[in-house]
């Protein structure tokens, strides 16, 4: 019976680091890449960008099945993970210590920043259509203000931070980078993706104050 609990608590582990890197982390790339195209204003951030994904066959199975829910599995099992901490992190070097900690209180901070977020794009769009039709135009209204600018940077860099320590701890626990060389080099490579991730969102989020309004670029 016990080893059963432990089993199912391994596969949810898993099933946790799994989805944590695909779709969360795919889907977080893909995201920072698509809001990138806010510098080439309203007219094509509207129409090409949003209006395209709007056309998306089966859209409503993709964001539910493929984005939310894997990200509800992923963040509150995240949560059971921090209450149920263990103390064993304590043992490590300075570093991981570090980064452990970072990893969860980053977490706790993407629940209210991924809740406010969706919040005021997704579900203000649904519940506005004007929102909807013109979501450049609410974005860079909402970015004016320089204390929702200073929480996407915070939400922006958490997200980046925490996907990309996640993809160097995943690597460890899926057992694809074993030797201590290894998981150095992985980690490296993991930094590099992280910064740049970060580049491409601060861009994004840059681009919608700085962009042309009317026409396309
Ligand atoms: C942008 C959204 C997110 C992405 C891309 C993401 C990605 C990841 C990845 C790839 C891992 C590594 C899994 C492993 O070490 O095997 C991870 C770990 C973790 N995530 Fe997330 N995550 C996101 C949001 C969240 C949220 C909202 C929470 C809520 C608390 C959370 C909590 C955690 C925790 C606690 C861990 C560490 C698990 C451990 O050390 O065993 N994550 N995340």
């Amino acid at each position: 019976m016990s080893s059963s609990i432990s089993n199912r608590h391994f596969l949810l582990r898993r099933l946790h680091s799994l989805l944590g890197v695909v779709p969360v982390g795919a889907f977080l790339a893909f995201h920072l890449w698509e809001n990138s195209q806010s510098r080439f204003g309203a007219a094509h951030f509207n129409e090409e960008v949003v209006g395209a994904l709007a056309g998306l066959n089966y859209l409503p199975f993709i964001e539910i099945g493929l984005i939310a829910l894997p990200l509800a599995f992923h963040a509150f099992y995240g949560l059971a993970i921090i209450r149920d901490g263990r103390a064993e992190p304590m043992r490590y070097g300075y570093l991981r210590n570090w980064l452990y900690w970072m990893q969860r209180l980053s977490g706790i901070g993407l629940v209210v920043f991924i809740l406010l977020h969706v919040g005021m794009t997704r579900i203000a769009g649904l519940l506005d259509p004007a929102i909807h039709a013109d979501l450049f135009g609410h974005m860079r209204s909402a970015l004016s203000n320089s204390l929702v600018f200073d929480l996407y940077l915070i939400g922006l860099w958490l997200a980046v931070a925490h996907f990309a320590n996640g993809l160097a701890t995943a690597a460890i626990s899926w057992g694809l980078t074993t030797s201590a060389a290894a998981q150095a080099r992985f980690g490296w490579f993991c930094l590099g993706l992280g910064l740049l991730l970060g580049v491409i969102g601060t861009h994004g989020l840059l681009g919608y104050l700085s962009a042309p309004v009317g026409t396309g670029a």
